[in-house]
């Protein structure tokens, strides 16, 4: 992006955001704020980025053809994925006819939205290190591959799934049969495939923000975050803090990973770099497990991470502000501006429009501050809202973020 428009006229730079929860809410406040026009897709009605954005748009974006429409309605200059569950092979027919730009690519959306593209890439294209895997469609399968080599204990996940969703551990024998029952439920879609990970003892998963910007001379350039540690129960992340303390090898091989992960999916349509130097931009959420000085790809996002929440408070560009000045071809800063950490806040209960006490009391606490989402309905395990603090000490942090997260009551009204 050159020259900047202005919103609603006739030369506005136009973004749509497809999905709109409360990371598609912060990047469209974030391109807000450089004056452009956004447009907010969800499957549901006032979702929070839809409340924030100058047009709401409600379809079933996992629809080829609903998607189809939308966009060459729209025309868009960037399509810019939020989530995972789309129909990604129309995003890669309509970024081949030159109808829309897909950040970072179409290419990466589609590998990315489920676990098998992405692991085949990063393992066995790539030669990363990573668990050992195999992926299977039975019981059958998921019991031979365990005892073939996967061993106990070992993690099994549908395919195609986030957040944990049918995400199983299995200790023993006696576990394989409701892990597979289990996943079979969790799934996104219903076709019954599934991986099963070797699972790995590490002493500490992080998330590792990368960005690909442009540089003053054109060219493509990749930036790090501090590492973000977290911590998640039951493949749902609860808190994070940033920066994580490593080892610099650790740091060295967990920034390499990164970069050969993200330069990969930042080419265009067959994994080729020539649809143009700018291909690839934004942020991306990597990752990574470490164990002493050994480190192991998980995953990628090719979009702001839930757990670089933190970076609201931390950095002097969040992860949102970077994602969209990336993407829009501007140069990013991902210096640290205080140590700092999140927490989760559910919502607790089961019920449309529910209220939220105690906002105050949280935001009492030193060096805090909260998001609320504006979720129209709340589910026991939804994330409704998330409460951040800072402090020199990234201990005090965590503390003081956790603390102002069960301040903050969620109720049915
Ligand atoms: N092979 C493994 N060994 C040990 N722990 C694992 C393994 N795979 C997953 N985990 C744990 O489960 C968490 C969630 O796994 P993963 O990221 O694959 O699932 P997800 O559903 O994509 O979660 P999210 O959408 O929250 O990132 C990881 O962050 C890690 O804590
Ligand atoms: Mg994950």
């Amino acid at each position: 992006m050159k020259t900047f428009g202005t919103p609603l006229s006739s030369h506005a730079t136009r973004v749509m955001l497809l999905g709109s929860g409360e990371l598609g809410k912060e990047v469209l406040i974030a391109l807000q704020r450089l004056g452009v026009e956004t447009i907010a897709v969800d499957r549901y009605e006032n979702a929070p980025g839809q409340q924030v954005a100058h047009h709401a748009r409600t379809i079933s974006m996992s629809d080829p053809l609903q998607l189809k429409a939308l966009i060459e309605s729209e025309r868009p200059h960037l399509v810019v994925p939020e989530i995972e569950a789309i129909a990604t092979p129309m995003l890669q027919e309509l970024e081949a006819a030159g109808v829309v730009r897909v950040i970072p690519t179409a290419r990466a959306a589609r590998l990315t939205m489920d676990r098998e593209g992405i692991r085949r890439l990063a393992a066995e294209t790539l030669g990363l290190p990573t668990s050992p895997y195999q992926f299977c469609d039975s019981l059958d399968e998921l019991q031979a591959a365990i005892d073939g080599g996967i061993g106990y204990p070992c993690i099994v996940k549908p395919v195609m799934s986030s957040s944990g969703k049918g995400q199983s551990k299995i200790d023993g024998p006696a576990d394989v049969a409701k892990a597979w029952d289990y996943a079979m439920a969790g799934g996104r879609v219903s076709h019954g495939r599934v991986i099963v990970e070797g699972f790995i003892d590490f002493d500490y998963e992080i998330t590792l923000l990368t960005v690909r910007a442009v540089g003053a001379d054109g060219q493509v350039e990749t930036h790090f975050c501090a590492p973000i540690g977290h911590v998640q129960v039951s493949g749902d992340y609860v808190e994070s803090w940033q920066p994580h303390p490593m080892h610099p090898a650790a740091l060295e091989l967990a920034r390499h990973i990164a970069k050969t992960v993200t330069d990969n999916l930042g080419q265009g349509l067959d994994g080729d770099a020539s649809n143009g130097a700018t291909a690839g931009l934004g942020l991306f959420g990597v990752e990574l497990f470490v164990k002493g000085d050994q480190v192991w790809f998980s995953e990628v996002s090719p979009r702001p991470h839930d757990t670089g929440m933190v970076t609201m408070t931390t950095q002097w560009q969040n992860e949102f502000e970077l994602h969209a000045r990336a993407i829009l071809g501007l140069p990013v800063n991902t210096a640290l501006k205080s140590p700092g950490a999140s927490a989760v806040i559910y919502g607790g209960v089961e019920a449309k429009g529910i209220v939220f006490d105690g906002v105050a009391e949280a935001l009492r606490v030193p060096n805090t501050d909260i998001r609320l989402f504006g979720k129209p309905e709340s589910f026991v395990k939804r994330r409704m809202g998330v409460a951040l603090a800072f402090d020199a000490d990234v201990q005090v942090a965590r503390v003081n973020a956790k603390l102002a997260a069960s301040l903050v009551k969620p109720r049915a009204a």
